[in-house]
């Protein structure tokens, strides 16, 4: 297992072609896409899709979605990440969590050690983030974290708020 970091309460780790059952777990759940531009899964095998075609070809940029496990108790959470776009070159910042942990802060606290990695450990130069102008929640994550928007546009046919944070922000955030 490849730990990425760890936070005060969580632990980030890369996903395997193993992952597929909680890959599945999170995107069977209308909720959890609701905001998100992305088909609902319908069994494992398209999970396993999403790892070797999406997932798992990021760990070569040293980016990607990696898994969110507690460490009290090493349960799966959700997934959040840096991923490279390579037809517009933004590093996106995501996340991901199962609905039964939402609220308790893991997405802002994950988001925020994700943030620091990126532009410190790995010297990305600005981490962007999108999100649907409806999502309330990821936005309040965003902003808990010290992104700072930068426009509403349309992307992939929904509008968006798009949000961006470079090393000399990071350094005041910090
Ligand atoms: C977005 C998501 C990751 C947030 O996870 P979370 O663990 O609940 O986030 P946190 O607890 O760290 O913070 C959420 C904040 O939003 C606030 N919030 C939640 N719902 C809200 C709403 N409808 N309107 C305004 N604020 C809201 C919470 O009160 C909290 O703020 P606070 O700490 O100041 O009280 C989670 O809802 C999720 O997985 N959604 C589905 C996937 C998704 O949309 N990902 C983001 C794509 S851009």
């Amino acid at each position: 297992m490849r730990i990425i970091f760890e936070t005060p309460r969580l632990l980030l780790r890369q996903f395997t072609e193993e992952d597929a059952p909680i890959i599945y777990k999170l995107n069977r759940d209308p909720d959890v896409i609701k905001y998100i531009h992305e088909p609902l899964l319908e069994n494992e095998t398209q999970a396993k899709k999403i790892l070797t075609d999406i997932i798992l070809p990021q760990y070569k940029l040293n980016l990607g979605r990696w898994a969110v496990h507690t460490k009290s108790d090493y349960e799966f959470i959700g997934w959040c990440g840096l991923k490279y776009i390579s037809e517009t070159g933004i590093t996106d910042l995501g996340y991901r969590l199962l609905k039964t942990e939402w609220g308790k802060g893991y997405a802002t606290e994950a988001a925020q050690y994700t943030l620091i990695y990126g532009l410190r450990d790995l010297k990305i130069k600005c981490i962007t983030a999108m999100v649907h102008v409806q999502n309330f929640a990821s936005i309040k994550v965003l902003e808990k974290i010290g992104m700072k928007f930068k426009k509403e546009t349309i992307f992939d046919a929904q509008p968006v708020k798009v949000y961006t944070l470079s090393l000399p922000d990071v350094n005041n955030f910090c």
